[in-house]
């Protein structure tokens, strides 16, 4: 079996092929950083026109590398959110066209749970595992118990993690995306030169807070005024030590309340961009040690936005026979909790 997949819900168009021994046969993504770089930020509508000038060449160009055509596919798979509601329209039509001339199945795959299965795709992770699953737009742990069955144990209160990377990386006046050029920062960095808070520790749940822990960055650069390179590099390294600290105690009772629910240690999978971080890698595993059980890590490439997650997930749905009408809404919000909810409701609450 033999799926495509496309993701165009943020700034990385990407197009990808993967068959169900799990081969990856073609994993092409085109980032728009340069083209986002001037504005700091992702701009929505510049994201969505630069996808549609690029997905079906790259489309094309994954075909090629595989070796195969449109008649070698078994299905289509296409990210329908949550994300950039003009960019995700993008892969959406697109698929929807091509599993429509091609009367392939389609499947309306959540871009979060491409992230949650991904560990399934690379190290043939069984069900179930704890998923602590950091990116630009998300923070949060959940029990992964099946393809579509997410138990949320907790998430951000105010910001994501890699949100908070990239504001830092902008108060720093470092490059732009953040969460690399911090990591690079703060190798050079003394991570204990600032104390910086770490926000919600101890507490007894799971959630996650940021925005107190950027301020405090912000305030600190403040006060030193002109930023040396040293000043940055050890403010970069005490943030990201917050980050690590906050995310492997978040993470320590939600492995607690995995083990109540199912009986198991772990594993521990993390996932989204923030997972690239070495520093953070190391902390996690760390603890996943200390508990008994271990930490699966995708490499990086497979962290961060791509589209073989997406085809994946999709294969994971056509294999228990599912799959999606062409009419399958692409929706800017769509919580991985409500993956199990029909479309009939979702339509009459909206
Ligand atoms: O999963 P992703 O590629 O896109 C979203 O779905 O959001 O995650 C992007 C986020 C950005 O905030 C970026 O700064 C962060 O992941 N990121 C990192 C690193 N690489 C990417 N954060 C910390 N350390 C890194 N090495
Ligand atoms: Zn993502």
């Amino acid at each position: 079996m033999l799926v495509l997949g496309l993701e165009s819900s943020c700034d990385e168009t990407a197009v990808a092929l993967v068959n169900d021994a799990g081969e990856v046969r073609a994993n092409l993504v085109l980032s728009q950083l340069a083209e986002h770089r001037p504005y700091g930020g992702v701009v929505p509508e510049i994201a969505a026109r630069s996808h549609l000038d690029h997905l079906d060449g790259l489309i094309v160009k994954a075909l090629q590398e595989a070796g195969v055509g449109f008649d070698d596919l078994d299905g289509v798979a296409a990210t329908l959110g949550p994300g950039l509601i003009g960019g995700v329209l993008v892969a959406a039509m697109t698929g929807k066209a091509i599993a429509a001339a091609r009367a392939l199945p389609f499947v309306a795959v959540n871009h979060l749970e491409g992230h949650a299965l991904t560990a399934r795709l690379t190290d043939g992770l069984d069900f179930p595992y704890l998923l602590l699953l950091v990116s630009g737009g998300h923070c949060q742990l959940l029990a992964v118990e099946g393809v579509g069955c997410y138990r949320r144990y907790g998430g951000t209160i105010d910001d994501a993690v890699g949100e908070a990377f990239d504001k830092t990386a902008k108060l720093l006046a470092l490059d732009y995306p953040g969460g690399p050029a911090v990591e690079r920062a703060a190798q050079e960095g003394d991570p204990e030169r600032f104390v910086l808070p770490r926000p919600l520790k101890g507490r007894p749940d799971c959630d996650f807070s940021f925005s107190g822990l950027k301020t405090a960055v912000r305030q600190q650069a403040e006060r030193l005024g002109d930023l040396s390179p040293r000043d940055r590099a050890d403010l970069a390294a005490s943030f990201q030590a917050s980050v690590a600290d906050v995310l492997v105690d978040r993470s320590r009772n939600a492995l607690a309340r995995f083990r109540r629910d199912t009986g198991q240690p772990g594993p521990l999978v993390v996932a989204g961009g923030v997972a690239a971080n070495r520093n953070l890698r190391q902390a996690l595993a760390a603890l996943t040690e200390a508990e008994g059980t271990v930490l699966v890590a995708p490499p990086p490439k497979l962290c961060t936005d791509n589209a073989a997650m997406i085809a994946w997930a999709g294969l994971e749905r056509l294999r228990l026979g599912q799959s999606d009408p062409l009419n399958a809404r692409a929706r800017p919000r769509w919580p991985l909790e409500e993956l199990r909810t029909p479309e009939s409701e979702l339509e009459a609450r909206s």
